[in-house]
């Protein structure tokens, strides 16, 4: 009996001995804890947000990723950051480990586009509302829109032609507003078209000015603009309700939409999306444009073999009585590879931001919760591992795929532009008849990129424009005089 009562306790106590045992052990060699990745948080408050805006901001991040190497945190605009310059470190954050990191935006721009707009979002409403807006713009979908798309193109050519000084990069914002345009609403009333267009304009100055609400600030006009496209969507889609049209554009998608519940979008909620949509497509794709544009001008050679591409399609449709065909579009082989080449260039969308929703580990570095993340886009394509002679525009290095997450001008994972075909598609219809009808000069020889905030060559790329049959003219009066 004695016995048995000590064996009990024995038995009761080993595994408080052993725990405690353990636990000392566990004492005597702390867990090997993540550290915070190298780099400097500069001074109280402001960080580094100085040095990152008083040069080009991509000096700042590449003079970081030379002494600290491809993961370095930092501090700016008032928030502790980890900057990613590694191709897996960026697939980690976008694509394989997405559910530790949220999109982040400024409050005050949230407000400006419309909450509800998708790429504010994850989860369940940022699935669904991602299915439509990619639906609404998916191959089968967009090879619809390419009569369409070669209107606007021409019609916008033509305007600028005649050799007044245009400012490229607003006239392609233009062009780009009025796709959106297409691409959302299908044929859409011109007085609406109008209205949208003068409030949207109000809407995107405002959007990067500081947001004081104080009456006449480029802030307060751009927010009762917002207010005002409001009114002017609900009346669209008022009437497209009424008309009981059913439409596949990104408008119908939206309108037409019930999740599992028979629950539909609100007014609002449709309204955000198409102001988000819009105004994800059109800086980004204008800025492509202007790169483009500036990319041919620079490289004669292959603008002389663009052209050629361009003709025998020109040909093929008999001088434009027959209109380009979709087919004919994917098989720009060349002109594809320009596209590809200048948005490598250019990397138009240098970085994007999440911010982590718990503490983070990756490759033995912590990224704590709240801080925000930031894979490094243009770093990655100007990577001489990567990319050879990587500041030289070569579309040719195209001609092989690129190595693995190494190019993501359009980003990647459930947040990836699902806008990429259209801006594609809009791009090589508008050089088709830029090429094969157009002559263009660029003025003045300042080589600087603008931030705006993309980044935009100097001054908008100011140039002029002539139709063919105007240049002949004009070379003609050169050589007589
Ligand atoms: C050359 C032109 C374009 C470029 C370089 C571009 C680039 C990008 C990038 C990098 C992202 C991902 C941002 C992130 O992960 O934080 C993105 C997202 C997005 N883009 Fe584009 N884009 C272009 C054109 C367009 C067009 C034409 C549309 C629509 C018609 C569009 C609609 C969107 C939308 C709605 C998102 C948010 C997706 C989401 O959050 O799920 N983009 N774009």
């Amino acid at each position: 009996m004695k016995i048995g009562g000590i064996l009990v306790h024995i038995l009761l106590f080993l595994p408080i001995l052993f725990s405690y045992v353990f636990m000392r052990k566990n004492k005597r060699k702390p867990q090997k804890r993540a550290k915070l990745p190298p780099g400097s948080m500069g001074w109280p408050y402001i960080g580094e947000t100085l040095q990152l805006y008083s040069q080009d901001p991509n000096v700042f991040f590449t003079t970081k990723q030379q002494r600290y190497g491809q993961i370095f945190k930092t501090h700016i605009l008032g928030c502790s950051c980890v900057m990613l310059a590694s191709p897996e470190a960026a697939w980690f954050v976008l694509v394989t480990h997405a559910y530790l990191f949220k999109p982040t935006y400024p409050k005050s721009k949230e407000q400006m586009i419309g909450p509800s707009a998708l790429f504010f979002h994850q989860g369940d409403y940022h699935t669904h509302l991602r299915k439509l807006v990619q639906g609404s713009l998916s191959l089968e979908a967009l090879r619809n829109l390419v009569p369409g798309i070669e209107a606007i193109a021409t019609s916008a050519l033509e305007s600028w032609a005649g050799g007044r000084i245009v400012n490229t990069f607003h006239e392609m914002k233009e062009f780009s507003f009025d796709i959106g345009i297409l691409a959302i609403f299908g044929n859409l009333d011109t007085y609406y078209k109008e209205e949208l267009m003068k409030n949207y304009c109000i809407v995107d100055k405002g959007y990067n000015s500081f947001p004081t609400n104080i009456p006449g600030t480029f802030y307060n006009k751009a927010i009762l603009a917002r207010k005002r496209l409001n009114q002017i969507l609900s009346e669209i889609i008022c009437e497209r309700r009424e008309k009981r049209l059913s439409k596949k554009d990104l408008l119908g998608c939206l309108i037409n939409y019930k999740d599992e519940k028979g629950q539909t979008l609100t007014d609002n909620q449709i309204a955000d999306n198409i102001i988000g949509v819009l105004f994800a497509a059109q800086d980004t794709t204008a800025s492509a444009l202007t790169w483009i544009l500036k990319f041919l001008h620079d490289n004669t050679k292959l603008l002389e073999s663009v052209k050629a591409e361009q003709e025998a399609i020109y040909e093929e449709n008999d001088h434009r009585n027959q209109s380009l065909t979709w087919s004919q579009t994917r098989s720009m082989t060349l002109t594809q590879r320009i596209i590809l080449e200048s948005l490598r260039m250019s990397s138009i969308i240098s970085f994007t931001f999440r911010e982590a929703v718990v503490d983070v580990e990756y490759k033995g570095y912590l990224i704590p919760k709240g801080w925000k993340v930031m894979p490094l886009f243009r770093n990655i394509h100007h990577n001489p591992e990567f990319f050879s002679d990587p500041d030289k525009f070569d579309p040719s290095r195209f001609q092989a795929a690129p190595k693995p997450f190494t190019f993501m001008p359009f980003g990647n994972g459930v947040h990836a532009c699902p806008g990429n075909e259209l801006a594609k598609l809009e791009i090589l219809i508008l050089i088709h008849h830029l090429v094969t009808k157009f002559r263009w000069e660029v003025v003045g020889s300042e080589n600087g990129i603008q931030y705006g905030p993309f980044p935009v060559p100097q001054h908008g790329l100011p140039a002029r424009f002539w139709g063919e049959s105007s240049n002949n003219n004009n070379r003609r009066h050169e050589s007589e005089r």
